[in-house]
């Protein structure tokens, strides 16, 4: 499967066989394709707790409204943020090269200290990018998704023993598709959702290509 064919296929999927189980290796390829996403100066700001316990899958289940999808999916990724990732420039530059660390380190206070709800928009940025990657690792490993955030955060950080720092943005089951998803409700055009140069401009038109 290509990125395109990944692209299009993937659907939000709430029917799931819930005795089916991911393999080690399987769960690895989902969770690499999380810490592969980008992230602003690599801060890496997110931590994915990969729930497989069935109690602990119902319980989260009765944290989101009872959900069906999460008490069925082979595994719910639970998406955190990690607000102060900034400060901890001795883990995610660990690795850098000393001048790129020293050119991070001076600018970074600055950018993200103090700044709370940047911190969590930074956060949330991350983490989106990284379930879109493991959404598309799904679908080419033949599995399928459904992105969430109908949840009780306080609920999931308790179930989970999430602190503060890191509060949960997304919760994603995973599984193997027992039947086909709703129809699309339906795609704004392409003249509503896209411009060119400017905001005005609505230069493209027609429906997406699919
Ligand atoms: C941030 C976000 C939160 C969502 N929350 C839920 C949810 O709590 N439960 C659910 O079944 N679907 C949820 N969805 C799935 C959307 O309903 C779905 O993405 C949308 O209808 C488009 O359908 P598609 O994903 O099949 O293309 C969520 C999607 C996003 C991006």
């Amino acid at each position: 499967m290509n990125v395109s064919e990944a692209i299009q296929s993937r659907r939000s999927t709430r029917y799931l066989d819930p005795t089916h189980k991911l393999t080690d290796d399987e769960l690895r390829k989902l969770l690499s394709a999380s810490m592969l996403a980008p992230s602003s100066f690599n801060m890496q700001n997110r931590h994915v707790v990969a729930v497989v316990d069935q109690e602990v899958k119902d319980k989260l289940k009765a944290a989101a409204w009872n959900q069906d999808h999460v008490g069925t999916a082979s595994a719910v990724l639970v998406f955190a943020g990690r607000l102060k990732a900034h400060r901890a420039t001795d883990r995610f530059l660990r690795d850098a090269a000393k001048e790129a660390r020293e050119m991070f380190e001076a600018m970074i206070p600055d950018f993200y200290e103090g700044k709370l709800e940047l911190q969590r928009e930074e956060a949330c940025r991350t983490v989106g990018l990284a379930a879109m990657g493991v959404m598309l690792t799904a679908r080419e490993l033949g599995y399928d998704s459904c992105p969430m955030i109908g949840f009780d955060p306080v609920q999931v950080s308790e179930i989970l023993g999430l602190d503060e720092d890191h509060p949960p943005l997304m919760m994603m089951p995973i599984g193997k598709a027992t039947a086909e998803p709703h129809p699309r409700l339906g795609l704004l055009n392409m003249e509503e959702v896209v411009s060119l140069d400017h905001f005005e401009n609505r230069a493209f038109t027609g429906e997406i290509e699919n």
